[in-house]
């Protein structure tokens, strides 16, 4: 038998963390925020009141369903009170091994056999954390996206010992949030998310970074080959923000010795992070926003004919 959760604990109030949690209380959860620092609580709750604008705007959300969210809501600076009476409770602190050890392991004696624990890790493997929870068959991932609100996707993946009871309730919890659920067969560096977006975006690059094209050429060129996607990989970049895609491209260029993707991080560094250029988040990336162009209406349209000598020099070598 599945079971419902409603008590919501996240574990890190950062860019995710903040996310998820508006987004659970914004569909019916109690949620509270934990985080280790008084800035991050702070932050936190600066990011809910912005996104209760966009969840106005884009979602259409009234007045009340945004007065309820906020009162659903609830911020701690204390471990123990924040996942006290805990369903479900979401890790999200920064990715880095030591910090999530650090973290579980100051959990786990607060932790009772009925409470399910889930990492929103990008790419670290819940077996490599499974021995710090005290209840490892109540432990696995659960990915979200960033925009979480218009990217509802939620990857599901187990360790070897997660049970599949958890496994059941996680995935109601996911679609109880307005998730699509995403199983993972098997345990993987990126699920299925990254593992397709981190080539797209590596090749994306390296067009760039090369002089083979330009970002809304290789913006409009993928979108009208995949006919009704909202954006291309540089407006993905721009969203997923370019210190994030300098720290992919640097850290698997180092593991893998990899010269491309090494140059493709410097390429981001010298061109975009070293002039404060951090993507949508700053409001200037590949794109201006709030109105990029590959959202005008006639990104993708036939130029006028007027254009051609303009496209055509940049076909000159
Ligand atoms: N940013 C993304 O696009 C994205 C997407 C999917 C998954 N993730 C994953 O989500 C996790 C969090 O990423 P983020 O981008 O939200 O990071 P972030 O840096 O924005 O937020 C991390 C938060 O954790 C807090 N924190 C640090 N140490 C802590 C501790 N010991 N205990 C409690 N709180 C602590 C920080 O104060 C901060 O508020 C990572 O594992 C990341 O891989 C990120």
């Amino acid at each position: 038998m599945s079971k419902s959760f409603n008590k919501v604990t996240l574990l890190g109030g950062g860019v995710l963390g903040g996310q998820i949690a508006w987004h659970s209380a914004f569909r019916g959860k109690q949620v509270v925020v934990y985080d280790a620092f008084a800035e991050g609580l702070e932050k936190c709750k600066q990011a809910h009141q912005t996104y209760s604008g966009i969840y106005a705007k884009d979602l259409n959300a009234s007045e009340e369903e945004l007065k309820l969210t906020f009162e659903r809501l609830s911020y701690s600076g204390d471990l123990k009170d924040a996942v006290h009476g805990a369903d479900i409770i979401i890790e999200c602190v920064p990715e880095n091994p030591d910090i999530k050890i650090k973290l579980y392991d100051d959990l786990s004696p607060l932790l009772s056999p009925q409470v399910i624990l889930a990492t929103n890790s990008s790419s670290l493997l819940p077996s490599q954390f499974s021995e710090h929870v005290k209840y490892p068959e109540n432990y696995c991932a659960l990915h979200f996206a960033n925009l979480v609100w218009a990217l509802n996707i939620a990857e599901i993946m187990a360790h070897k010992g997660t049970s599949k009871e958890t496994l059941v309730n996680i995935t109601r919890f996911a679609i109880e949030i307005g998730m699509v659920p995403i199983p993972v067969q098997k345990e993987r560096n990126g699920y299925v998310c990254n593992s397709l977006l981190i080539p797209i975006i590596h090749t994306a690059l390296t067009l760039l970074n090369t002089g083979v094209t330009t970002p809304d050429v290789l913006d409009r060129t993928y979108m009208i080959m995949n006919r009704g996607t909202s954006m291309g990989p540089c407006g993905i970049m721009d969203i997923v923000g370019f210190k994030t895609v300098y720290d992919i491209n640097q850290y698997w260029g180092e593991v893998n010795q990899d010269e491309q993707m090494l140059s493709n991080a410097d390429y981001v560094k010298k061109n975009f992070i070293d002039k404060g250029i951090l993507g949508l988040q700053t409001g200037q990336g590949f794109y201006s926003y709030p109105d990029p162009m590959y959202a005008s209406p006639d990104f993708l349209e036939v130029p006028d004919v007027s254009k051609a000598k303009e496209i055509a020099s940049l076909a000159v070598l």
